[in-house]
């Protein structure tokens, strides 16, 4: 009888003791992930700020390797940083999540839109968006007219200011705005619009506002101790509330005058699609309005910030501005505007543009994923629910990759006879993987025929005292920001 009971004991007992030996040794390969340890509450935050950002992060790289865990405040955060290792994990469909961090879920309101939501919501409205901004011409020709027409009405706009010092944030912003406008909403605003003036600086501050407000994203429970108006709280929810009154306006005014046969705008094709697909889809009036919103910062902010560094860099090295400018007087001279096809004969803007995005590095934390369940990656289990950063920042200022990682040269992007270096290793300013940016291509064209066009009209020069520091302004949050900084316009061409 006893003999019966033994074998069946022994396997249960081994059974039970593999379980627990893999599920310690599970455990440990994810409590072993090394890292720092962090002041109480606040973890390791205060080393993040923007002037610091690359010497602590290439410290605890030096220290932990490319895999470490950080406490960012209440969140449990995986620091990826490594080109391959990013691209790795970002191509896998286990870390193509967001986390329900505050500014997430404020901006998405609930998990909506494009850049906070998840899951099978996220993948048909990403699909549908890819699509719909490719058919209206994201990111080839027949968007070029509309980039020019921008771009000279800056331009225009920037010739009442010479001879003073100026800063063209808004300028450029408006501008840039613009375009999304044109693809999103099928209309292009007047720069002194008074309702169009409004949305931008409601735009602009809820940006401000969002990026800069980490500190209850990290640490939530902060809301419940400190009054709103403390926080700045509530000045967020009154902007963010102005931005989408005003693109509720605007679909009731789409679907006012919708014609299934004339499909003008995004929006139009999100209400085909809606009328196709019921209410009861994923194409709710609640993701129209979120995308809308989302589509607006997204592709304003970052662009016009781009821009920014690119003129307070060219400003900072006059001999790299008189070298492109020389490249666009040859190409494209003084009778006509500047075009997509000139970018094939102008290696070296290309290259300074490569660089300003290298070096002005805007997200070098990217935007944050998780994971929904536990996943075994480089050699250790990453629980569910972690932060997930891809430290884009370091490869950005790699010494693996670049011969002067801290030093603005174009020629990092050229080689030996002075051709554009293609698909360079290391260098990924619109993220990898499964939440890329959406909006990679359209951006890449904006930002070659504004910086021809503004730099052929115009000699910048620097002018605020003292000289604004190339490390970002202390205001950047998860957009890392030029400092504040004003420039002198003188005029070349007059065209
Ligand atoms: C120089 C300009 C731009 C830069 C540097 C940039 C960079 C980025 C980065 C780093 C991400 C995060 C990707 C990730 O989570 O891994 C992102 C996401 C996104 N971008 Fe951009 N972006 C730019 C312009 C634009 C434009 C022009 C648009 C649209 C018109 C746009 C729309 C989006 C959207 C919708 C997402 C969210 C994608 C998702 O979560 O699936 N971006 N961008």
């Amino acid at each position: 009888m006893a003999d019966a009971y033994f074998w069946p004991s022994v396997s249960a007992i081994s059974a039970i003791a593999l379980v627990w030996f893999i599920s310690q040794s599970r455990k440990n390969r994810s409590t072993n992930i090394p890292g720092p340890r962090g002041w109480p509450i606040v973890g390791y935050m205060p080393h993040l700020s923007p002037h610091k950002l690359y010497d602590t992060m290439k410290q605890l790289i030096d220290d932990y390797g490319p895999i470490f865990k950080l406490k960012l405040g209440s969140w449990n955060t995986v620091v990826i940083a490594d080109y391959e290792l990013i691209r790795k994990a970002f191509n896998e469909h286990d870390f193509s999540f967001r986390p329900k961090l505050f500014f997430v879920e404020f901006t998405s309101q609930g998990g909506y839109g494009l850049t906070g939501s998840n899951g099978q919501l996220w993948q048909e409205q990403r699909r549908f968006a890819l699509r719909h901004l490719r058919d209206l011409g994201m990111g080839r020709s027949s968007i070029e007219s509309h980039i020019q027409r921008e771009a000279l009405a800056v331009t225009e706009d920037l010739k009442k200011t010479m001879g003073q010092p100026i800063d063209l944030s808004f300028n450029l912003n408006i501008a840039i705005t613009n375009i999304v406008w044109a693809i999103v909403a099928g209309k292009r605003m007047e720069y002194d619009d008074p309702t169009f003036l409004g949305f931008m600086e409601a735009n602009n501050r809820n940006f401000q506002l969002s990026t800069r407000m980490g500190i209850i994203g990290f640490i939530p429970w902060l809301k419940t101790l400190l009054p709103e108006s403390w926080l700045g709280l509530n000045f967020l929810k009154e902007t963010r509330g102005q931005i989408i009154d005003y693109i509720k306006d605007l679909i009731k005014e789409h679907k006012e005058n919708f014609d299934p046969n004339d499909l003008r705008d995004y929006i139009d094709h999100f209400l085909a699609e809606q009328a196709r697909q019921g209410e009861d889809s994923t194409f709710s009036d609640l993701q129209l309005i979120t995308s809308v919103a989302n589509l607006f910062v997204a592709g304003g902010e970052t662009t016009s910030t781009t821009l920014r560094w690119a003129v307070l860099l060219l400003a900072y090295h006059p001999e790299v501005q008189r070298r492109m400018q020389e490249e666009i007087d040859r190409v494209i001279g003084a009778e006509r505007l500047p075009t997509l096809n000139d970018r094939e004969q102008m290696p070296y803007t290309d290259a300074v543009i490569h660089e300003v995005q290298r070096f002005g590095d805007i997200a070098p934390m990217g935007v944050f994923h998780t994971n929904r369940n536990d996943v075994d990656f480089g050699g250790y289990i990453i629980p569910k629910d972690t932060l997930v950063m891809g430290y884009a920042g370091e490869c950005h200022r790699s010494s693996k990759f670049w011969s002067h990682p801290d030093q603005f040269r174009p020629e990092h992007f050229l080689d030996a006879e002075g051709n554009l270096r293609k698909n360079v290793q290391g260098f990924f300013p619109f993220s990898t993987g499964k939440r890329i940016c959406i909006g990679e291509s359209l951006a890449r064209l904006e930002l070659f025929l504004f910086v021809a066009s503004i730099f052929r009209t115009f000699d910048f020069h620097l002018c605020s005292e003292p000289t604004p520091s190339l490390s970002g302004s202390p205001d950047s949050g998860i957009v890392r920001l030029p400092s504040p900084y004003k420039v002198r316009l003188e005029l070349r061409m007059n065209l």
